[in-house]
């Protein structure tokens, strides 16, 4: 059963996003107006307000170097890695663990596309809550399904929500892996790997180097993170649960195609990567 600790992450997630829209919009690597609009209390003031962003931030990159940067790029290289895969002719989209992921709301490439989103029900409610004040435009097409992967097998929560498998499907699958055990991580990878050929898994994941570091014991126990995935062995344990790995992304690869070519020089955490792998 995911804890409520595990559920915040959603918001702690969108907090760290947030930053990012307050960058200068020649400089941003992605353009959100709703997701800052999607956080209440505290943390929405502190986004908002300058200094205490610059304050927060500032903070927030001392105790967590380089995590605000590292948001911001895997934002940025998974809404890459969708417009790719819907170009290359998948036709929906599934969300797993979506937390409050502003997507369908703002990339025009997911208009015509259904989206399914996958996360704990409560979860699910406050964001529904939050997305009717946030924006006016018209609401995408999106099914919210409720589920806790620890009790639930996602092909059936998906087939009653009127998914069909047999369309090619991008999944996305962010900031999540780490949240569960092995055993429910590689179900979900499976699950993928049973969809139609061509579909593709976009995801991100903690590797076991850090998740075994006694350096990150900290922040590894705090962030009650469990699975890792071997770095240099993810091709294969992919290739043996269905899929081809296409793209395995680290901060040095973020740096130089995205902050480089902007001339920015932010921190960036390598706590976690980016990969993309193909249903073969
Ligand atoms: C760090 S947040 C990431 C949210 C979003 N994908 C993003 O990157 O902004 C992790 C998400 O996984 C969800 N999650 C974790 N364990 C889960 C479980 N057992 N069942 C359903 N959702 C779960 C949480 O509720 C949360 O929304």
């Amino acid at each position: 059963m995911a804890t409520r600790r595990v559920r915040n992450t959603a918001f702690g997630a969108a907090t760290f996003k947030a930053f990012e829209q307050y960058t200068p919009a020649g400089q941003r690597l992605f353009d959100d107006p709703v997701g800052p609009r999607l956080l209440s209390g505290f943390p929405a003031a502190m986004v908002r307000h300058r200094l205490l962003r610059t304050a927060s931030a500032a903070l927030m990159n001392r105790i967590a170097p380089g995590l605000i940067g590292a948001m911001a790029c895997r934002t940025r290289a998974i809404d890459d890695a969708v417009t790719d895969a819907l170009a290359a002719g998948n036709r929906q989209m599934v969300i797993l663990g979506a937390g409050l992921d502003t997507r369908a709301h703002r990339l025009p490439v997911l208009r015509q596309v259904p989206v399914w989103e996958l996360d704990l029900d409560q979860l699910q409610r406050s964001k529904v809550a939050a997305l009717s004040t946030a924006t006016d435009a018209a609401v995408p097409a999106v099914t919210y399904v409720p589920i806790d992967f620890a009790h639930t097998p996602i092909a059936g929560a998906l087939a009653a929500a009127g998914f069909g498998a047999a369309v090619p499907t991008v999944v996305i699958w962010e900031g999540v892996s780490q949240y569960l055990s092995r055993s429910e991580a590689d179900a979900t990878i499976r699950f993928v790997a049973g969809l139609a050929s061509g579909s593709r898994l976009v995801f991100t994941y903690v590797p076991q180097t850090v998740i075994d570091d006694p350096r990150h014991a900290r922040t590894v126990s705090r962030l009650q993170w469990h699975t890792g995935y071997d770095q240099a062995a993810l091709g294969t344990v992919l290739s043996n649960l269905g899929l081809n790995l296409v793209e395995d992304l680290g901060a040095d690869d973020y740096r130089a195609r995205y902050l480089e070519p902007l001339g920015r020089e932010i921190a960036v955490s390598d706590l976690e990567r980016m990969a993309v792998a193909d249903v073969r």
